[in-house]
């Protein structure tokens, strides 16, 4: 076979590559290829990579401790969740809420340049029902202008593939628009690669969206990692596992009803 013979792309989560002092796990997909001796070599490509940050704020740490509580009540679960989604949303809208220079008038007859969020581009939230619910409760405090599109995905309990039964999504995107994204808990991937599919195969990209989660764990980055590297994800932790029944462990149960008070 002339040229490339085999290419693959692989990426490996361990607790090593996540790095846990300056909270910011940078996971490439490592690309192997052979080639033959006559193939022409591959121009090198600047590696892209995802970016998992998990911003290192007591509040945070604190708001996920009472998440992570299986005493915690579900009125105080949920203002929990809605205010840690308050701060990792402030995050994840750091370098990524489009500004535009203008000047002000202040009250001293004096004119100050001033940088102000850009009305012209709101950014499109898109919860993941139920529970991405919660965590955009308290965006509209950080983001001055958005658009919400809700999309709903159950999960089979016994195959753990996830369909969707809600899509608000526009027929058409723009490569331009900007996304967040807010699902409590990135378990195996399965819903969140869907969604981001959607969104790219309705002409979105996949640079432009953030992802908020609560806690994420090392099925879903890898496959995040693997299809969308140039995605950014913000999360309160980076847990170990995930069990048969999908749930991460030691994780926080199952967001959607302790957030609703929905007895299982
Ligand atoms: N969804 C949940 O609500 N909890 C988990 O642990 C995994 C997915």
């Amino acid at each position: 076979m002339q040229g490339l013979l085999a290419q693959r792309s692989s990426c490996t989560i361990s607790r090593s590559n996540i790095a846990t002092k300056r909270s910011i796990a940078r996971i490439t997909p490592v690309v192997r290829a052979t080639t033959d001796a006559a193939a022409p070599k591959p121009k090198p490509k600047a590696p892209q990579q995802m970016l998992v940050y998990s911003p290192p704020h007591p509040l945070i740490k604190h708001w996920l401790a009472i998440l992570r509580s299986e005493y915690t009540p579900s009125p105080m679960f949920r203002s929990a969740c809605a205010e840690l989604g308050r701060l990792l949303i402030y995050e994840a809208v750091r370098e990524f809420l489009p500004t535009m220079e203008q000047q002000v008038q202040t009250p001293l007859g004096e004119v100050a340049d001033a940088t102000l969020v850009d009305p012209s581009r709101p950014i499109k939230i898109i919860p993941i029902l139920r529970a991405g619910l919660v965590l955009l409760e308290q965006a509209g405090q950080v983001v001055p202008f958005q658009e919400t599109y809700h999309v709903g995905y159950v999960r089979d309990p016994a195959t753990l593939q996830a369909s969707a039964y809600l899509n608000k999504l526009p027929a058409r995107l723009s490569p331009e628009d900007l996304f967040l994204i807010t699902d409590p808990m990135l378990a195996t991937g399965g819903t969140i690669v869907q969604v981001i599919d959607d969104i790219v195969a309705r002409g979105g990209r996949a640079e432009n969206i953030r992802v908020v989660a609560v806690v994420v764990a090392p099925p879903a980055l890898k496959k995040l990692a693997d299809r969308y590297p140039g995605l950014k994800v913000y999360t309160a932790m980076i847990d170990e596992q995930v069990n048969e029944r999908g749930y991460i462990v030691p994780g926080l149960g199952d967001a959607g009803d302790r957030a609703y008070g929905t007895p299982h």
